[in-house]
This record gives C-alpha cells, structure tokens and sequence, in this order.
C-alpha cells in the first residue's frame, strides 16, 4: 500500500480522538503478514464463517447458476482469488466476464493472472479501484446478459450501517439494469460461538489484530510499543457486533506522521466491527438500498448466510 497524506490524515484523525474513542480502520490489518495470518483465521477450528459459506455455496452451486443465468459478467468486490470466487467460474456457462475490483493495484494483478492460467476462457477484467465509491466498468468482447456484484465473506460486517447502505448503493449502481447481487451475511446467533471465533485459542486472531501497529510502524514510521497491546474482541448483543480493540498495558506517546499521540494506561482503541445481522434486519437495509432478497441460503445451524439480491 502507498503511503499517501491522506491516509495519514485519516490515521491521525482517528487517533487524536479521545480516550477510549480511539480508532483505526480496518484496512490496515492487509499487509502481506496480516493477509498470511487472516489465512491462518480462516482454517481455525472456532472461526466458522469461512468453511460454512464455502458449503453453502457447494451444497447449493447448481441453484446458485440457475439464478444467474448465462453469459453474466461476475464483479467481485474485493481480491478475486479465493476459494468462493472459483466455485462460481466452475460452475457458470458462457460466463461474459470475471471483473476482480481492489485497491491494491499489485495483489488485484497478480491473483487475475493466477486466475487466467486457470480460467483461461473466461475473459477477466480487473479494476484498480476503491470499491466504496463508483467506479467505471470495463467492457468485455462479449455483452453479458446481467452484471452480478459477488461479495463474500460477510465484509460488509466490516461496515458500520449507515456505510453498509452506502455500499450496497454502490453495488446497486454497479450492478446495473437486471443486475443482482450475491453476498455473504454472517448472521445473530449464540453469543458464545461468535465470541470463540474472535478469541481464538492459538492466538491468531490476538497476532493479527497486533499485526496492525506493526505494519504502521513500518509504513507509516510509527513506533507504537506493540507487545504493550492486549487483544479484545468481545460481542456487543444489542448492537449485534463484535468489536476488535487493542489495549495499552501501559500509558504511552507514539510519533506518527510528525505528530505525537498520547494513549492512555488502559485505553482500547477501536481496530474493527464485525456486525452479525438477522435476516429481516438484512432484508430491511437491502430494501433501502433498492434491493429485494431472492433467496437466501443458509446451513443448517443458522451460522450464515449467503443472499442472492435483486434490483428492485
Ligand atoms: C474479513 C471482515 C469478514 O469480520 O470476521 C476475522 C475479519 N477479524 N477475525 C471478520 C476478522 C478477526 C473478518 N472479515
């Protein structure tokens, strides 16, 4: 990621905040040791959103195509690499187009050049661009008959609401006429299971959420004391999400961006939401952002689900 003054900008804002309100965004847990170690969450025996969704999308592939019909274009908001994005290039027909959409302009080219080796027809597109705001589409040889935005995961969790209903507008505008929209939605459930996935007990999850400072420290020339920080990730019921802190074992000043921030003994600062949704609770933001649910599909605990939205 390039370091520019506006990200800086954004770092201080969040971290001139006062006690206890202090926040940094989520993004910067994406460093190459970040991504390795949110990889080594994935696989963890207490984190089950990934291997659920990717069999609920297996159980239900041959429903899934039926719903997208032939000759689609698949836009997938995010990397484009994974496991879930290649079920739906096997299993598609005539498939118009494969559009990966990241930031990191390095990362979105390597995987689509992963992914050509082993897609070779289908045609793919990659986009470098900030997907929270619109951004212009390519144009494939071939016409697809719909655009489907495809955003697994359950990132739009990541999202307070009021961005959640600003990025479904998003994909809304991007799907286009006829479009729909096939997302993950990690969904309310025992409080219990949610909290063991963010407090996993090899520590990953606690490794990943330090990771940040280091990577600021890195690239941002920060020097935060990072072994000084206690992971905390705990799940706020009514607000129906987790949220990940870090906490200062001590008081302490840390220089970033010419600047010097001072975080309290005890004082957590904000790194990530993680919001768990009902179904009607969904339902009711995807309306409002235009969209009505087709069909859900879920596993049989009720642990996630994975939506097919249409354009209203
Ligand atoms: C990638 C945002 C879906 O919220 O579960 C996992 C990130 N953070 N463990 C999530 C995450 C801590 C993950 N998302």
């Amino acid at each position: 990621m390039n370091v520019s003054g506006e990200q800086i900008r954004e770092l201080l804002e969040g971290l001139k905040k006062s006690e206890n309100e202090k926040e940094i965004s989520p993004k910067y847990f994406y460093d190459e040791r970040g991504s390795q170690l949110f990889d080594k969450i994935t696989r963890l025996p207490e984190y089950y959103p990934t291997d659920t969704e990717i069999d609920i999308m297996r159980s239900n592939i041959d429903e899934i195509v039926e719903l997208i019909g032939p000759k689609a274009s698949i836009i997938e908001f995010g990397a484009g690499s994974s496991v879930k994005v290649r079920i739906l290039l096997e299993n598609l027909r005539e498939l118009a187009a494969f559009v990966p959409v990241d930031i990191s302009e390095d990362h979105l080219l390597a995987a689509a050049e992963e992914m050509r080796k082993e897609f070779p027809d289908v045609p793919i597109h990659p986009v470098a661009a900030d997907f929270t705001k619109p951004f212009d589409l390519p144009s494939p040889e071939v016409t697809p008959i719909r655009n489907i935005v495809f955003f697994p995961g359950s990132t739009i969790g990541n999202f307070t609401e009021d961005d959640a209903l600003e990025l479904l507008k998003v994909m809304h505008h991007e799907a286009g006429e006829g479009g729909a929209l096939l997302i993950g939605v990690d969904l309310q459930k025992d409080p219990k299971i949610i909290e063991d996935a963010y407090n996993d007990s090899q520590g990953v999850t606690a490794e990943f959420n330090r990771n940040m400072l280091r990577h600021l420290n890195r690239e941002f020339g920060a020097d935060f004391d990072v072994s000084s920080f206690k992971h905390d990730a705990r799940y706020d019921e009514d607000e129906g999400r987790v949220v990940l802190r870090l906490i200062s074992e001590k008081r302490q000043a840390v220089n970033i961006g010419g600047e010097e921030v001072t975080i309290a003994k005890n004082e957590g600062i904000l790194t990530e939401y993680s919001h768990k949704y009902t179904l009607e609770g969904f339902a009711a933001m995807a309306a409002a952002a235009g969209f009505r649910v087709e069909k859900v599909w879920t596993d049989p605990e009720r642990l996630f689900s994975v939506q097919f939205l249409v354009r209203d």
